[in-house]
Parts: C-alpha cells; structure tokens; sequence
C-alpha cells in the first residue's frame, strides 16, 4: 500500500504509462523554471502543477523521473549551507526517500549526466508536451547520448509521447485530499470577499475617498492571515463601467457611491485555487436597474448550478443560463424583440453575445484554468459541423465532456452592458458576474464558496453591518 496522495498518484501514472506505452516507460516531470522579474529580483517561485501533483514539492529546480515499474527518482538541490543562508532550507536529497517517499534521489547537478543511463533501455519517454520551455531540446540531447551507446547494446527509446494525456485526466477528477484543500482555499476566499464588500460601504460612509486597491489589499490581508500562499490568479477589482472589461485587475480607479463593483478574486491555498466572483453595490445598497440585472444574472446562475450534476455534459449548465439570460435581456429590453425574434431565434443567433460573451465554467483545480478534457474521451469520434451564425466560421462540435463525481468547474454567468444604440440608458456601463465553484457529488453539486452570498439581500445586510 501506498501512503500519501503523492505516492498513490506516481503509482497510477505509472501504471497508466505502462498500459497505453508498455514496461519500458520512463517519465521526465521538470517543476518550473524560475523567473526573473527585473535585474536581480526574482517573481516569486511557483512549482509546476503537474510536478507537485506527483511530489508534493515545491522547491524550484527539482525533476522526477518515474519508469513503468512504479520506481521514482527526484533531483533536487543539494544541501549548501552558503546557498541556504541566503535563500532558505533546502530539503536535499538525503532526505527526499524519507520526506516524499521517493526510491532514489540525487543532487540536481547530476540529472545531465544520470540522465542517458536512466532512459537507456528504455522503450517510450513520457513528458509534458509545449509547457517546459527547452524540455524538448534537453530530452534530444539525452537521447543522442544514449544513441551513442546502441553498439554496445543499448536499446534507445523509440517514441514519445505526452505525459499531459494521463496527467489531465487523473486531475480532472478530485481526490479527497484535494476536495478538502480546495474547500479551505474557498472559505478563505469567501471572507475576503466580504471583508472588500463591508470595506467599502463603510468607507463611503465615512466619506473616504475609496479606491480598488483599497479593497484589493483587503483580499490579500484576508488571503494571507490564512495561510493562503499568494492569489491564485490576477485579482479582478473593478469599479462601476470597468467591470465591463472583462480582463481588468485591480486599479486605482475611484469607487463612487451608487455604482456597482465587480471583484473577481480567489487565493491559492497549497497548490490549489478558489475562484469567486461577487458583484455589490458599493454603498451597500442596489438601486432598482442594477437590482434588475444583479436578479437576472443570479437566476441564470440557479438554472447553471440545477444543470451541474453528474450524468449532464460540461455544456448543460452553459446553455441553461444561457436560456435564462437570453429570456431576461428580451424582457427588460435589451434585445429588442422585433428584432431578435423569439427566445430560440435569439439562441440560434447568439444575439446574447452582445452582453454575455464568455463561457459559464471552466474546469478548477490546481490551475485556476485547469485541465482535463472538455470533449467526453468516449465520444470523440462523434464530429458535427456547423457554421457560427456570427462570425461564419465552420465549427467542428465534438460531445461535451460528460460530468461525474469529483470533477470541479466553476459556474459564473455574467452580463456587461455597454453604452450603444438601443440600449436601454438605465442598464449603461453595468457589468454583472456571479462565479461560483461546485464539486460534482453522487446527486448533484456542492457549492464550496458561498461562504459569501450571492443572495441581493443577505449582501445588502451584510454591507449594512460593516
Ligand atoms: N478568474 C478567472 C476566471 O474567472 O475564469
Ligand atoms: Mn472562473
Ligand atoms: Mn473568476
């Protein structure tokens, strides 16, 4: 038996390797590189996800090496007490077999000449396709050095082929452990977003001059006085008309009273991210167009979160909100009726997209974006054509991924009205998201990140209070 995530995960790659590649698989899983940010400063390290899947580790210039028979090896960095004094504790690799219950480990500056003799022999080199940056280039040089050795009977490995393949799909569905991480990382999220919202109805009442970063450096204090390492991704602080640019981060645009704000922010907690979105009213209360928009976003998020349970397709909960939206931008006069037609011809048109231009989910984990599979594994031979009814283009539909317990998206349906023609004035430069994160169950999904509202009126109490 296996005893940590770690080992369990190197096991099922390993088998995996060796079912779709045969027993001579080798696998190479370089963590990231570092990465300068200006002259001597680096950005903060951040491991490779795949790497840290399989190890657990998180200092930079670390490989792992797995071969079918389920045997590891890691590089790490030697012990150097010079280096440790100013950079920190380095593990080393004396204590790797003990720490992350890996066979063998060696120092990092051994992996070029250790190299050529672990893939000798060896029949298909498994690594990570187009992420490591030269990874391709090192493994050529590797291959060439064991090439060098056939006329003393070495057998070269023949093919290669993507690690990604078996990676995806085993992070796809979450084990235990990683639910219970990313539960944590969303209630940490979720009180940083109510502290943002009760921060800025109570400057406002003290007639501060709020900005976005004010509200910004309250989610990072919330972050980090719970252990979260860093944000997950780029926060989303987005005052009024802003919030309709959808890739805006946190400024220092004036927060004024009566406009909406729209914080997209959630922290990473040990290698794992939260994704939430909440929009409010900075003062703390709704006036009645943005009240109208907030209410329809949110019943198009109910019909998202029905449709997201195991057994539908990654696409359901999209188009029911899509339905709900489009339904509600007819109805209060976005789109005008004479002339998008009814409810279905404004589907089939994608009329919506002039205020909903983007997805309803996308996978989580421990990339905010994460992988795995949007296209069901079993079905993919299944092709329809179609042509986009807006660009024109011709779209190749494969099935969409069926969901099954474990698997964690997010749910976040939105609305951005810009000034234009037509456009009802009332609705100009209100943008709406609503973002959630579900874990699909036996029976349905659980929402882990309404430890934050999304409920009009609970966050007017809670702004209310502050
Ligand atoms: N925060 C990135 C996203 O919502 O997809
Ligand atoms: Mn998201
Ligand atoms: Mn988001």
């Amino acid at each position: 038996m296996t005893s940590t995530p770690y080992a369990y995960r190197r096991a099922r790659l390993a088998a995996e390797m060796t079912r779709l590649g045969g027993s001579g698989s080798i696998a190479i899983i370089p963590t990231a590189p570092e990465q300068q940010r200006n002259r001597d400063s680096d950005f903060l390290f951040r491991h490779d996800s795949y790497f840290y899947y399989l190890t657990g580790f998180s200092e930079p210039k670390a490989w792992l090496v797995l071969t079918g028979d389920g045997r590891s090896t890691l590089f790490c960095q030697p012990k150097d007490l010079e280096r440790e004094i100013w950079d920190g504790i380095r593990m080393g690799p004396e204590a790797a077999p003990a720490t992350l219950g890996v066979d063998e480990a060696y120092s990092v500056d051994e992996l070029a000449q250790r190299m050529p003799k672990l893939l000798e022999n060896k029949t298909t080199v498994w690594y990570p396709f187009a992420t490591h940056a030269g990874l391709e280039t090192r493994i050529d040089g590797w291959l060439q050095q064991v090439r060098a050795r056939v006329r003393y009977g070495a057998l070269a490995p023949e093919v290669q082929r993507d690690a990604c393949t078996i990676l995806d799909e085993m992070r796809l569905f979450k084990d235990a452990h990683e639910q219970a991480v990313m539960r944590r990382a969303s209630s940490i999220s979720a009180g940083a977003h109510i502290r943002a919202m009760q921060r800025s109805a109570a400057m406002l009442r003290a007639g501060q001059d709020v900005r976005e970063y004010h509200l910004d450096a309250e989610l990072l204090h919330e972050f980090r006085q719970h252990g979260s390492q860093y944000p997950a991704y780029g926060s989303i602080v987005a005052a009024g008309a802003n919030a309709c640019v959808l890739h805006y981060r946190a400024d220092a645009a004036p927060i004024r009273d009566g406009e909406l704000v729209l914080i997209d922010a959630g922290c990473e907690l040990d290698g794992y991210a939260s994704d939430i979105t909440r929009t409010f009213p900075a003062n703390g209360k709704f006036t009645g167009p943005q009240r109208a928009l907030y209410d329809l976003v949110l019943a198009s998020q109910d019909a998202a979160v029905a449709a997201t349970r195991p057994g539908a397709r990654f696409n359901d909960p999209h188009e029911a909100t899509v339905k709900v939206l489009t339904q509600g931008m007819l109805d209060l006069g976005l789109l005008d009726k004479n002339r998008h037609g009814t409810l279905d011809d404004a589907i089939a048109n994608r009329s919506y997209f002039a205020y909903y231009m983007h997805r309803t989910s996308h996978w989580l984990g421990m990339d905010v974006h994460d992988c795995g599979s949007y296209v069901e594994p079993t079905e993919i031979g299944q092709v329809r054509e179609r042509t986009d009814p807006l660009s024109g283009e011709l779209i190749k539909d494969r099935p969409s991924r069926i969901l099954r317990p474990g698997m964690v998206l997010t749910i976040e349906p939105g609305i951005y009205v810009r000034p234009g023609e037509g456009v009802p004035e009332s609705f100009w430069n209100i943008g709406i998201r609503i973002e959630d994160d579900a874990i699909v169950t036996d029976s349905g999904c659980e929402l882990i990140t309404r430890g934050v509202p999304v409920d009009p009126d609970a966050i007017e109490a809670l702004m209310k209070d502050a």
